[in-house]
Order: structure tokens, then sequence, then C-alpha cells
């Protein structure tokens, strides 16, 4: 099966309009080929970049809901009129320090298919549940959540394994480690839709930057990735995104 690849860079809280545009003119050089390249600043940065470019933008996060009195929340409709295609749902930063649960972000994500958006659903395990050996059960948890009672979601899903020991440590999971896990998801989605699970990207994020990120995308079933800090370098987010 050959599926194309994606780099999505999450700035989180971080950039400005000032590395908007910087990485706008860094990625406007790149010839991307069949590679999609995704962007997701804070919110209020979309407009700030010069779009259309060669690359899409996507938001943090999401409501559930499309409208109305959620101070703070932002609807997937407003995500789409600043310019965004795509938007992450669940990241382990939002699980932990926003406390969503599998169900909300279940919503979200129906939320985002049925508003247009993609969403780029994150999964992953703790260094504690890596070690009592829970990574595949912790993992299949969170994909259950969504697609068992959705499975037509995972047509429209890219899916990121970020293990939360690896996400901003330095410390990447190793491509054998990687590989193991993204196999599995593989294996664990097809019981809903096997072709499905052949054809969704599977991006893996945790500390990827350009030296690593070769060996990574060498793997089979990794098809690109979610880059948190090297994607505030625009000189080494163009490498990584070169490099898959
Ligand atoms: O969403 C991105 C990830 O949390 C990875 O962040 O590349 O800084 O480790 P990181």
């Amino acid at each position: 099966m050959q599926r194309t690849p994606l780099i999505a860079a999450n700035w989180k809280m971080n950039g400005s309009a000032a590395l908007a545009q910087q990485l706008t003119v860094t990625l406007a050089t790149l010839s991307l080929d069949t590679t999609t390249v995704v962007v997701c600043p804070p919110a209020t940065l979309l407009t700030r970049f010069n779009t259309p470019g060669n690359f899409a933008l996507g938001g943090q996060t999401l409501s559930h809901e499309s409208s109305g009195a959620y101070t703070g929340e932002i609807s997937a409709e407003l995500l789409q009129e600043a310019g965004a295609s795509y938007v992450i749902v669940g990241h382990s930063e939002r699980r932990m320090l926003n406390f969503e649960s599998d169900e909300l972000i279940a919503a979200k994500l129906k939320q985002a298919v049925s508003s247009g958006l993609t969403p780029i659903l994150c999964v992953g395990e703790s260094l504690q549940q890596r070690q009592q050996e829970k990574t595949q059960q912790v993992i299949a948890r969170q994909l259950d959540a969504v697609y068992a009672s959705q499975p037509e979601l995972l047509l429209k899903s890219v899916i990121a394994y970020e293990p939360i020991w690896a996400i901003g440590t330095g410390e990447s999971a190793t491509p054998q480690q990687a590989q193991a896990t993204h196999a599995f998801i593989r294996q664990h989605l097809a019981q809903y839709d096997a072709q499905a699970a052949e054809t969704v990207k599977l991006l893996y994020g945790g500390s990827v930057n350009a030296d690593n990120c070769a060996a990574l995308f060498q793997q089979a079933d990794i098809d690109g990735a979610l880059v948190g800090g090297a994607s505030l370098k625009p000189a080494e987010f163009a490498q990584i995104c070169l490099a898959v």
C-alpha cells in the first residue's frame, strides 16, 4: 500500500507572527512533491501565514460543539474560516493538562470530520505504562474510544503515535520501538476496516529532529511525523520535510 507522507508542525503555545512569515518563506523554497506539510500554530496566528502556500494549516484543538456559550473555545467552523483544514485532537498535553477524556476526544474528532477538517488524533503511553508493558493496552483503549462505534471516521483521520516519555525530552523512541507500535496500531485498526487501516497515515511524534528523522521515516509503518520543538526552527523543519 502506497501512502503519501505527511509532516505536521505543532507549535504548541509558541511562535509569533514573525515566525509565521519566516516559515512561510522557508517552506516556499521547498519542492515537496507528494509530501503534505501541515503547520498548526496557536489559533491567533493562523491568519498570519501567507496562504495559499505549499502547505496546509491546522488547529491544535477544537470544541466538540459547533457554536454557543463556550468561553475560550474555538469551533471547527472558526478554524476553517481562519484557514485551517486540519486539527490536532487528543494531544497528550490536553489529555493531561485539560483533563480531556477519551469520550470528549471522540466527540471532538467527530465534530472535526463532520465539519470537513481532517483530525490528527494523538495516542500514546506514559513512561510508567510502557514500563508496566501496557503500551498496547493504552493505545487500544484510546483508539477504541474513537473508532469502535464510528469506524467510518478512520478513513478521514490521520493518527499520530506520541509516546509521552519522548515528547520534549530529546529522547525519541528508537525507530524499532516506533515501528513496533505503529504496526500494532495498524493491526488493531484493521478489525474495524482493513482497507482504511492500510491507507490511514500514521505519524510518529516525540523529539523528532533533523538528525533522527530519516531512520524513523525508513520504517514501513511510519508515514511522517508530528514535530514539536524542531518545527519552531524553519531550517530544521524544512530538513525534516525533505527527509520523508
Ligand atoms: O505534537 C508534538 C509533540 O508533542 C512532539 O513534541 O517534538 O517537541 O517532542 P517534540
